[in-house]
């Protein structure tokens, strides 16, 4: 099934990620504050599917609203979309998306509540169909830049299951493995939660894709041995000047690749490039419970009481950065310019 999924009698069912990989668990929900509670808990990661989950939680609070008038419809949607938006701050498709649907309920034709109820329902689902298809226009281009025997670095789940399908930087490794370049995927694990040792590996070993996994601090001992030939790794949001945040330990990955001659490639739907933040600087930043850090796969492994800072994303100034990978094409450098002609493509 897809990451996630609108079903037929009025329910959003989602894979739990947080049970993969042991456990293939679909979970489903018919209020929208569910569907909130899933993003926060990590249910459901991974921008683009923050976002369509955020779209179809739109839809589910549409179907829960009693209103009998559109403009107490749009009060009762506000108040979902405070709700929705006050669970991840970075991934930006998740404002993207709550905008998108606002903007499909304002300007609905329905003649009365009930068609404006199907008219967003019909808008999410349209959402989700979108993402595929951009996925795979990503898939393609990105494939472009892999050479055959390439041996591909990424950094935490940035596929299908971060996605509605296909994903964004496995789009790419997806797309070049069908193209039948031989290649072969560097997996880091990505702590704290380990969402490349869980789900990427998941991933790839599911489609056959030739992998190894590696503790985060192998990364830099493999390029500085000439193992790495290329990075792809996805985007929460890109700001107007090329500046990347993504999973924590995304910059130091960048920082590395350009000491080493290898080219770093975020791999971004226009959804996710915010042209409203001019830098990376203005990027929101989440933190997350200490937790995560002091229990990974509920394990304790640090003492009781330690302090901890548990930064879940950092920002890749675009020095670093090679190109940026878009449903339009790959932006280069200057990107203020670029990422424009991208968006606005
Ligand atoms: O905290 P997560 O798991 O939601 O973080 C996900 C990432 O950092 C991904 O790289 C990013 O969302 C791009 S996914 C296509």
């Amino acid at each position: 099934m897809r990451t996630i999924e609108w079903d037929p009698k009025g329910t959003v069912k989602m894979i739990d990620q947080r049970k993969l990989p042991l456990e293939f668990v679909v979970v489903e929900f018919d209020d929208y504050r569910d569907v909130a509670r899933a993003i926060r808990d990590m249910y459901i990661r991974g921008a683009p599917a923050i976002g369509a989950a955020a779209a179809y939680a739109m839809a589910l609070a549409a179907g829960q609203s009693g209103a009998t008038t559109s403009e107490s419809l749009l009060a009762d949607l506000r108040t979902a979309a405070d709700v929705l938006g006050a669970t991840r701050p970075t991934a930006v498709n998740l404002f993207w998306a709550l905008n998108r649907m606002l903007r499909a309920a304002q300007g609905s034709q329905a003649p009365d509540v009930k068609g404006m109820v199907a008219d967003l329902i019909e808008e999410a689902k349209q959402i989700a169909e979108e993402d595929i298809e951009i996925n795979r226009r990503m898939g393609a281009y990105g494939a472009a830049l892999v050479e055959d025997g390439d041996n591909i670095l990424t950094h935490c789940n940035a596929g299908a299951l971060a996605t509605v399908d296909y994903g964004t930087a496995l789009a790419v490794i997806r797309t070049a493995h069908e193209q039948a370049k031989r290649i072969h995927v560097w997996v880091d694990e990505t702590r704290p939660r380990l969402q490349g040792a869980r789900l990427t590996a998941w991933e790839l070993m599911n489609e056959g894709i030739p992998m190894t996994l590696i503790a985060d601090n192998v990364a830099g001992h493999l390029m500085r041995t000439g193992k790495v030939d290329i990075i792809f790794v996805g985007s929460d949001r890109t700001a107007a000047n090329g500046d990347v945040a993504n999973k924590i330990g995304t910059y130091k990955l960048a920082v590395l690749a350009k000491e080493n001659g290898i080219p770093f490639y975020p791999v971004v739907p226009t959804s996710t490039i915010d042209l409203s933040v001019p830098t990376g600087d203005d990027i929101p930043i989440e933190e997350r419970s200490a937790r995560e850090v002091t229990h990974p796969g509920g394990c304790q492994v640090a003492p009781d009481g330690v302090q901890v800072l548990n930064v879940a994303f950092d920002v890749t100034p675009h020095r670093y950065v090679t190109g940026i990978v878009t449903e339009n094409g790959i932006a280069y450098p200057p990107f203020t310019r670029s990422l424009r002609q991208m968006v606005e493509a």
